[in-house]
């Protein structure tokens, strides 16, 4: 760009000098000028088409739906599956009717189900049952009874990862597994 940018100075100034030293040559000198100029957004475009080469492999968008199941404590789906490194778009919502029963969904590491839980519970209500740590890979807000919330996180090394509710009771029940895979 500054090439291009200092090429067009550069014309732009011959073609002063130009129209100075030389009247009876000054109409044809500032038509090339623009003549520089015309080619100039031509080079962008090639800019940018390089720059989306390498973007082939863009980082992959997944959108995953999940609810829970009426009154009950479980999710709708109890199996998910997201190519590792992917950004992942979770929509969960909330079928309950009954404000006693509030659920979220958190991604855990394997085997952390009940501490996640337990972590949560000693948080409290106020906390939504959760205290984010190193074992919490990703997480929603506490839904309330029909409600619908989000979360977006980029999915962990290939692996199966258990995905919980941590209100109160419930993860031993509501409980999938989220399967990354290579
Ligand atoms: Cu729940």
């Amino acid at each position: 760009m500054r090439k291009l940018f200092s090429v067009a100075f550069v014309a732009a100034f011959v073609a002063i000098g130009c129209s100075k030293s030389d009247t009876g040559e000054s109409t044809p000198a500032p038509a090339s000028p623009p003549a520089t100029v015309a080619p100039t957004p031509a080079a962008p475009a090639a800019t940018a088409a390089a720059s989306a080469a390498p973007s082939a492999a863009p980082v992959q968008k997944v959108e995953l739906q999940i609810a829970s199941v009426g009154n009950t404590m479980t999710f709708d789906k109890t199996k998910l599956t997201v190519p590792t490194g992917a950004q992942v778009h979770v929509t969960f919502k909330s079928n309950s009717s009954q404000d006693v029963l509030m659920h979220n969904w958190v991604l855990v590491n394997p085997g952390k189900e009940a501490a996640v839980a337990a972590a949560g519970l000693a948080k409290g209500a106020d906390a939504g049952y959760l205290a984010p740590g190193p074992d919490v890979l990703a997480s929603t807000e506490m839904a309330k009874p029909g409600g619908t919330v989000e979360t977006t996180f980029t999915a962990p090394a290939p692996g199966n990862y258990p995905y919980i509710c941590t209100f109160p009771g419930h993860y031993i029940m509501m409980k999938g597994v989220l399967t990354v895979t290579p």
